[in-house]
C-alpha cells in the first residue's frame, strides 16, 4: 500500500559491511512497495552480505556499487543531489568515522559530501564498538551537525554478547524515515495531541467495562500528524497495535485517567484530535475483591453504574480560559440519526470539527481497517469521504486541522 508522505520521495539507501545487511534488502522493499523511488548505493563490504540483484529486485532499479564507473564519472552528486534523503542501514563505525571526518573513499562517502538533503543513519556494530569513545565521538560530532540517527537498538549481536549495537528492525526505520521527509510538513513546529483506543473501567481486580475500539482511527491520526511535521503526543486506552515512531506516548486505563491526561497534554498544544472510544459509565463502586457467582442471591447481579466526565466538555471549559488547544476535532460514533447527533455533539461540545462514522457498518468505526466519515465543521460545512483506509482518512483530517490552525494564524497576522 502506497504511503502519502513516501510516494514519489527519492530516497539513496546507503548500504555499508554488517550482517544486518539483510535488513536493508527488506527496508527497500518496504519503502518502494509504500512508492518511494529508491537508490541503493552498496559498499565493498555490503556487496560481500548481500548481492546487487538482491536490491534490483525489490526496488526495480539500478543499484550502485562501483565508484570509478566510467560512463557516469559524477554519480556520486547526480544521487545525492536529487536525493530527498540519504539513508544509510545499516551504518558501520568505520561508516561513522568516515562520515564524520569527511572521508571520500568510496560512492556512498562521496555522495554523502555531495548530498544537500537530511542525513539518517541506522547504526550496526558490535556493543563494544559503539560504546568505543572513538565511535561516540563521531556520534557527538555527527549528531552536532544534524545527522538523524535510528537506533541502534539493544539485544542479542552477532558476536552472542548483549549489547547496544543492533540495527533497529525496518519496520522501525521506516518511522524514522517517515519523521525526517515531514520535519517540514504543514504541522511543523505545532503541538497535537491524539487520543486512542478504548477506556477499561474495573468492576473488580480482574473484570472491566470496555468496547471494541482497536485504537487503529487514532493511530492512523497521530501517524499522519507525524507526517505533516507535528510533536504528537498520544493518549491512548490499552491497544495491542503498534504505535508509531516518534509520539510521546501517554497511555491510560480509565476515562478519569484520561481525561487528567487529556486536559494536562493540551494546555500547551494547538490542537487535540479524540478519537478515543470513552466509557460514558463506570461501576460506581470497584469489589476489592472478585466477585464471587455466590455473592448474588438470584442469578442477576446488578452493577450500579456512575456518570464520566465527558472529556471534551472539560476539554472546551479549559480552553475558554486559556485559549488552548486552538482547534478542537471530536468524532461521533452513531448507529442512528447519524447526521443530526453529529451536528448536536458538534456544537454542545464546542468542537471546530465532528468526523461522523456510522459504526454499524460492517467495513467502518469500530475494529475493521476501512472507514466511512463525514467531516460536519462548526463553519456549517460539510464533506463527505467515501470508505477508504483508517490512514486516507486520518490524512484528510490532519488536513483539515492543518488549514484551521494556518487560517487562525493568518487571521492573528492581520
Ligand atoms: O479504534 P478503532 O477500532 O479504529 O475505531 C475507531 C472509532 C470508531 C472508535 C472512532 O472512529 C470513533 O468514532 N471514536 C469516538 C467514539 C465515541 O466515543 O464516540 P461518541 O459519539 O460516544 O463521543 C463523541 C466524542 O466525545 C468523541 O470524540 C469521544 O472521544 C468524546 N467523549 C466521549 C465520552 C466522554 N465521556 N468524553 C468524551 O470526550
Amino acid at each position: 500500500m502506497t504511503v502519502s508522505i513516501l510516494l514519489d520521495k527519492r530516497i539513496v539507501l546507503g548500504v555499508t559491511g554488517s550482517i544486518a545487511c539483510y535488513k536493508a534488502v527488506d527496508l527497500a522493499s518496504k519503502l518502494t512497495q509504500a512508492g518511494a523511488l529508491v537508490d541503493v548505493v552498496l559498499t565493498e563490504s555490503a556487496g560481500r552480505f548481500v548481492t546487487p540483484l538482491s536490491f534490483r529486485s525489490v526496488t526495480g532499479r539500478p543499484v550502485h556499487d562501483d565508484l570509478w564507473n566510467l560512463d557516469d564519472h559524477v554519480r556520486h552528486v547526480r544521487l545525492g543531489e536529487a536525493a530527498d534523503l540519504l539513508v544509510i542501514a545499516p551504518a558501520t563505525a568505520q561508516t561513522l568515522a568516515k562520515l564524520a571526518h569527511g572521508l571520500a573513499d568510496n560512492l556512498l562517502a562521496v555522495t554523502a559530501l555531495a548530498a544537500r538533503c537530511p542525513l539518517l543513519v541506522a547504526p550496526a556494530m558490535d556493543g563494544g564498538m559503539y560504546e568505543h569513545p572513538a565511535t561516540q565521538a563521531n556520534v557527538r560530532l555527527l549528531r552536532e551537525r544534524g545527522v538523524l540517527f535510528a537506533g541502534p537498538a539493544e539485544g542479542r549481536m552477532a558476536s552472542g554478547l548483549v549489547g547496544t549495537g543492533r540495527m533497529v528492525e525496518p519496520a522501525e526505520l521506516l518511522g524514522h524515515i517517515r519523521l525526517a521527509l515531514g520535519r517540514n510538513g504543514p504541522l511543523a513546529g505545532r503541538r497535537v495531541v491524539v487520543t486512542a483506543g478504548p477506556t477499561e473501567e474495573p468492576v473488580d481486580p480482574v473484570r472491566f467495562l470496555s468496547n471494541r475500539s482497536s485504537g487503529r482511527q487514532g493511530l492512523a491520526l497521530a501517524q499522519a500528524a507525524l507526517d505533516a511535521g507535528a510533536q504528537v503526543t498520544l493518549v491512548a486506552g490499552p491497544i495491542g497495535e503498534a504505535l508509531p515512531v516518534g509520539v510521546e506516548h501517554v497511555p491510560v486505563g480509565t476515562a478519569v485517567e484520561m481525561r487528567d491526561a487529556v486536559l494536562a497534554a493540551v494546555a500547551r498544544a494547538d490542537a487535540l484530535l479524540m478519537a478515543a472510544a470513552v466509557a460514558d459509565f463506570r461501576p460506581a463502586q470497584v469489589a476489592q475483591q472478585k466477585i464471587k457467582k455466590t455473592v448474588a442471591e438470584t442469578d442477576d447481579l446488578a452493577i450500579t453504574l456512575a456518570r464520566n466526565p465527558d472529556i471534551l466538555a472539560e476539554v472546551k471549559a479549559q480552553k475558554e480560559k486559556s485559549g488552548r488547544p486552538l482547534v478542537t476535532l471530536g468524532f461521533a460514533a452513531e448507529t442512528e440519526n447519524a447526521l443530526a447527533y453529529g451536528r448536536d455533539k458538534l456544537e454542545r461540545k464546542g468542537l471546530n470539527f465532528i468526523a461522523v462514522n456510522d459504526v454499524s457498518a460492517a467495513d467502518a468505526g469500530f475494529a475493521v481497517e476501512t472507514n466511512r466519515v463525514i467531516l460536519l465543521s462548526a463553519d456549517g460545512s460539510r464533506v463527505e469521504m467515501p470508505l477508504q483506509s483508517k490512514a486516507a482518512v486520518a490524512e484528510q483530517l490532519v488536513q483539515h486541522v492543518a488549514d484551521s490552525l494556518e487560517t487562525l494564524s493568518s487571521q492573528q497576522r492581520n
